[in-house]
């Protein structure tokens, strides 16, 4: 039953010096390599379109699109996987096998931490036996979260599939902005962040029978906080079920977290796999991963390939790696078969995603981020080629903001990956890194998410619940005072607290908007008397909500200058707010056609989304009273925006240098910048976010008066002879906001 894993120290090299482990591992180098590929990765990622990715796929876009057109369907192909093909596999799960028993126990009890390996149906099967059990019967849903977008989405698909039903009836989900449910849906997948938000609106969560809190071993931290929040629900709600599902990592802590809670295991059979860890640290991970790849397909031993990689950058440069060398290979030797390469990360699009569960004539290999360590199964892994890196969000301090950090993973992921190469029998894993550094350098455990983010957006739903003193929270592990003081402070700077730390009115109208809060207070403010440009700021804030739209093509230098001609021509010249403001009034003006953004090389999907977020983000304004009203006059936006950003304002320097106002920081405009090039630049700027690429880039920026900063950022700036000044102020002011912290919390202790 336990996982048997074979360490075997030594590099095998079987052929040469195609395996030759170069130095690998050492955080450094690989933040070195990390840099180089994201400074790519930002030129990149504007210029890839689906077309595109699809060429790398293997030029079979349009297979891919046909059978997904096949709505609220399937993404297996009926032909090749026939329903009792799925009901065969179904009974294969060991959850499957063990169904009867786990029923019995959780009929018997009102928490249940559910145990499985990866794989043993815990995700696909357990909401399907509480629906055939009844537990549905008198109207009352299962819920399922999923800590991942991505997740929610296939298994949802996937499960209605399993069901013979069309997804969104009986089988449906929700993510933020996307709702695919309807009044029949009894089976609903979710994002934990979804649930989170329901339980403001529903505190007790009465349509629900039963929650299956999935993948709870990731400790995301809208799971973590749900957790806390489910101590207080179950004892009012005595017929409420609560099912935690759990990768073997970290179980015993949910238990205990319910006093105790009952734990069922899922007997599970692994086959064992042969871990070998590099001799020497490897200098580049996506060299060293593509050579092994390359030479594990030239093996002649079946089985598909997984690859781990960091995130969306390095996974499409190994891709485009891959091909290029299959390519040169193929010519030289014809008999060599092709490799099906498939790329999964969060942002891909859906119909892309869902390739990597169909049937394949050629050898598959998945190049994916952490999400395949538990959330998404392929069947048929074999082989896994493991990095030992993933992305993590970090609170970094001295930007005030959350940042995605390559990091090494923990030792209980690095067992998680190799683990997928044995579900269907004996299989391989290559770890790029040594063993030294995975038993001196790698944690035993991942670190939960609410230790090391930003908390400012779950404070503010705290305070909502009245969860008003945040160091009586049942927190499944506390985050640090710190990190919970300067969420605080960061929504006091907004107005959404009081000096006593309490919700204020434009707070409470805050939380009831599923983005952050320096967005969900630019869209209250619009709607002020003094403003009144609430229209166009919804749009500015759906158009944030999604993926950069501009396609730069790649290797066409003369496309590259008429996509930048063409990106000129909407630029709004103070501001690449109101630039998006332009690009989507033209868009629907146009008929929100997908030839008029092809021309303009622009992408069609994301443009479609960002309508509907902006219906979504209209319908809670009305609901939440606030007037949509639209202003002509673009400076009265410009102010407003200042209003609500002024906290992220900077000053200008030299050549297109700026320097930002609160912390110092050097700053430049991001390359796609309206401003960017312009002979004399604006003294002040507010900006959306940074980007880290080597350098720090102001990403959406829009020109402001230093007035303006004074007037809405009183609490940091104040004017002096040269122009505003900002630290002893913002000093001072930071010190009465902690004292008043601390004198609450002596108050309250
Ligand atoms: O949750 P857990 O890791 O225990 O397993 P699961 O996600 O329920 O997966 C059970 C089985 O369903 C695996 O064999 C998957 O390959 C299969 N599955 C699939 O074929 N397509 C999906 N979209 C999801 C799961
Ligand atoms: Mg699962």
């Amino acid at each position: 039953m336990t996982k048997k894993l074979e360490v075997i120290e030594t590099v095998r090299d079987k052929t040469g010096d195609l395996y030759k482990y170069s130095k690998l591992g050492s955080a450094l180098v690989n933040e070195r390599r990390a840099n180089k590929d994201r400074k790519k990765g930002a030129k990149d990622a504007a210029s890839m379109n689906n077309s595109r990715l699809a060429k790398i796929l293997g030029g079979k876009e349009n297979a891919g699109d046909a059978s997904e057109s096949k709505e609220g369907g399937t993404f297996l192909d009926d032909q090749t996987y026939g329903r009792q093909a799925i009901l065969q596999q179904r009974k294969r799960l060991p959850a499957y096998q063990a169904r009867s028993e786990l029923m019995k126990v959780v009929a018997e009890n009102q928490v249940l931490v559910v145990i499985g390996e990866t794989g043993s149906g815990k995700t696909t099967q357990i909401p399907q036996f509480l629906y055939d059990e009844g537990y549905c019967r008198y109207g009352g849903l299962v819920g399922v979260t999923q800590p991942r977008r991505v997740a929610a989405l296939s298994v949802s698909k996937r499960v209605s599939e399993e069901m013979g039903v069309r997804l969104g009836q009986e089988v449906g989900y929700t993510i933020r902005f996307e709702d695919r449910t309807s009044s029949q849906t009894r089976v609903k997948f979710m994002t934990d962040g979804i649930l989170l938000r329901e339980a403001l609106m529903d505190p007790e969560l009465d349509k629900y029978s039963c929650i299956v809190m999935d993948e709870a071993h990731e400790r995301s931290l809208n799971t973590d906080i749900l957790l806390g929040l489910f101590k207080r629900i179950l004892t009012r709600r005595r017929d409420l079920k609560l099912i935690i599902t759990s990768a073997t990592m970290n179980a015993f802590k949910f238990s205990r977290f319910f006093g105790n809670a009952e734990q069922f295991t899922i007997p599970g059979r692994t086959y064992p796999v042969d871990v070998m860890f590099s001799a020497i640290a490897v200098q580049d991970y996506v060299a060293s991963a593509v050579k092994q790849i390359i030479r594990l397909h030239l093996r002649s031993e079946p089985g598909d390939i997984l690859c781990f990689m960091t995130g969306q950058e390095d996974i499409e440069t190994t891709c485009e790696e891959l091909d290029k060398e299959l390519t040169d290979l193929m010519k030289a030797d014809e008999t060599l078969e092709p490799l099906e390469i498939l790329p999964i990360y969060s942002t891909l699009p859906a119909d892309l995603q869902a390739k990597i569960f169909r049937k394949s004539k050629f050898r598959k290999c998945v190049v994916a981020t952490n999400i395949a360590e538990t959330s998404l199964t392929v069947d048929g892994i074999r082989f896994v080629v493991d990095t030992g890196l993933m992305k993590l969000k970090v609170y970094n301090p001295k930007l005030g903001m959350d940042t995605l950090q390559i990091t090494p993973i923990s030792l209980a992921q690095a067992n998680q990956r190799s683990g997928r190469a044995g579900r269907t029998g004996p299989g391989l894993c290559y770890r790029l890194y040594t063993q030294y550094a995975a038993t001196n350098e790698m944690f035993a455990e991942p670190i939960p998410e609410i230790q090391r983010t930003n908390l400012s957006n779950t404070i503010l739903l705290l305070k909502y619940l009245q969860v008003e003193d945040l160091s009586k929270f049942p927190f499944l592990d506390r985050p640090p005072i710190e990190t919970i003081n300067t969420a605080q402070y960061d929504l006091w700077c907004l107005g959404a607290l009081d000096n006593f730390g309490r919700l204020t009115a434009l707070g409470k109208k805050m939380s009831n908007f599923p983005i952050d809060p320096a967005l969900s207070r630019l869209l209250i403010i619009s709607s002020f008397k003094q403003f009144q440009c609430s229209k166009e700021v919804i749009t500015i804030v759906a158009m944030l909500s999604i993926p950069p739209i501009f396609i730069r093509p790649m290797h066409d230098a003369a496309l590259q200058r008429r996509s930048d001609s063409i990106r000129e021509k909407f630029q709004v010249a103070e501001s690449d707010h109101l630039t998006l403001v332009n690009i989507f009034n033209l868009f629907r003006s146009n008929g929100c056609k997908e030839s008029w953004c092809t021309k303009n090389f622009l992408q069609y999907k994301s443009l479609r989304r960002a309508v509907e977020i902006h219906s979504q983000l209209s319908q809670i304004m009305k609901s939440q009273k606030l007037a949509i009203l639209s202003n002509p006059n673009w400076d009265v936006i410009r102010k407003c925006l200042c209003a609500s950003f002024f906290h992220q304002a900077a000053q200008f320097k030299k050549h297109g240098e700026y320097v930002n106002l609160r912390t110092g920081l050097q700053m430049r405009l991001h390359p796609t910048a309206s401003l960017y090039g312009m002979g004399d630049l604006p003294k002040y700027v507010i900006y959306h976010e940074l980007l880290l690429t080597g350098r720090e880039y102001m990403n959406y920026v829009t020109a402001v008066d230093g007035e303006w900063l004074c007037e809405f950022g009183e609490i940091f700036y104040a004017v002096k002879e040269k122009g505003l000044t900002s630290r002893e102020n913002q000093a001072r002011k930071e010190r009465d906001f902690t004292r008043l912290i601390e004198e609450q919390r002596k108050l309250i202790s």
